[in-house]
């Protein structure tokens, strides 16, 4: 069921169950971080193997602080620029953490996510919520509650409608090595404003599927329809024979059927274009088409982020 009910998700999530939350990168799928059982619902869910880590959510800073074993400066520094938002930190965990949580890992993932609605939730609860994003394991990440319900409706008593997400990517995933700020995700918050915070950081390349490196796999945000990504003009002239999509960051093809195409920004806008590309994904996964063809952004500001989640989809084609 979809609704606005705070209440009744605080009640859900007290009882173990899961809700489906809305915060400004994407859905989350959300239950009580301190509870085993529900912790190895999420994983169930969401078909996710243990391997791979989930988030934990706070409601503020003071809270989140409990969360971690030490929470150096230099951490310090990028929670005052960038919480509540589409920041994560990895640092080392309390022991108030289940290791099912951080996989084994002695780590956390904390963040604070930036919708008025699930931070009001956050600081009714007196627990913290673990959510990974609130799709199948390896599909698009939902940016509505209708998507969310499409998927895992029929699985979690309830899912908070929080409207349409504003960023429309994940977090950024900032972990430390020593002093040194370290990229693990690219995400909401460009690679160019964690640098203004934190001086030049390491973005870790995220090409394998070891498990221990954390921030992903190679293959991810996988449609049905397969996804390739290069020239547009090249690849539509290639594979003239099938029925395409397009998924283009400006660009109209005026030969081709306009709702067989996604713009995701007709000015150019990285913003608007990270908050359109999932819902972009997902509508041009739905169509009687045989392909669809992406082009990358400009490598710069969301653009990085954004040609991420496009590689590994087309990874995973
Ligand atoms: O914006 C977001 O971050 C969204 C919203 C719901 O908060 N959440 C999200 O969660 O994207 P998820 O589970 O789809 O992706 C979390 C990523 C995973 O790739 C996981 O490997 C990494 O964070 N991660 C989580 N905990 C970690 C840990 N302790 N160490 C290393 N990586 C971790
Ligand atoms: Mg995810």
């Amino acid at each position: 069921m979809i609704g606005r009910d705070l209440e009744r998700a605080a009640r859900l999530l007290r009882e173990g169950a899961l809700v489906a939350i809305p915060t400004e990168t994407v859905y989350g799928l959300a239950g009580n971080a301190f509870s085993e059982t529900a912790v190895a619902e999420i994983f169930a869910v969401k078909q996710r193997p243990a391997f791979d880590p989930l988030i934990v959510h706070a409601g503020s800073l003071d809270r989140l602080q409990t969360l971690a074993a030490d929470f150096p400066p230099e951490a310090r520094r990028l929670a005052e620029a960038f919480m509540p938002g589409p920041l994560t930190l990895l640092l080392p965990k309390s022991d108030l953490i289940p290791d099912l949580v951080t996989a084994g890992s002695p780590n956390v993932a904390l963040r604070i996510p930036n919708h008025p609605m699930t931070l009001n939730l956050l600081n009714l609860l007196e627990f913290p919520l673990a959510a990974p994003s609130a799709n199948p394991f390896g599909y698009i990440s939902p940016t509505t509650a209708q998507h969310v319900g499409q998927q895992l409706g029929s699985k979690i008593p309830y899912i908070l409608d929080g409207g349409p997400c504003r960023v429309g990517l994940e977090s950024t995933i900032v972990g430390f090595n020593g002093p040194q700020a370290v990229i693990y995700r690219k995400g909401g918050i460009p690679v160019e404003a964690i640098e203004e915070i934190a001086g030049p950081v390491l973005v870790m390349a995220h090409s394998s599927s070891d498990p221990m490196a954390p921030g992903m796999l190679k293959s991810h945000y996988a449609p049905k329809v397969p996804l390739r990504l290069g020239n547009l003009d090249e690849m539509i002239r290639e594979n003239r024979h099938l029925r395409l999509g397009i998924l283009s960051f400006q660009r109209v093809f005026p030969r081709l059927p306009r709702d067989c195409q996604v713009v995701l920004s007709e000015n150019g806008d990285f913003t608007e274009a990270a908050r359109r590309l999932f819902a972009g994904m997902r509508y041009l996964d739905e169509l009687p088409i045989d392909l669809i063809l992406a082009e990358p952004l400009p490598e710069e500001h969301l653009g990085r982020a954004i040609n991420d989640r496009l590689r590994r989809a087309a990874a995973g084609s």
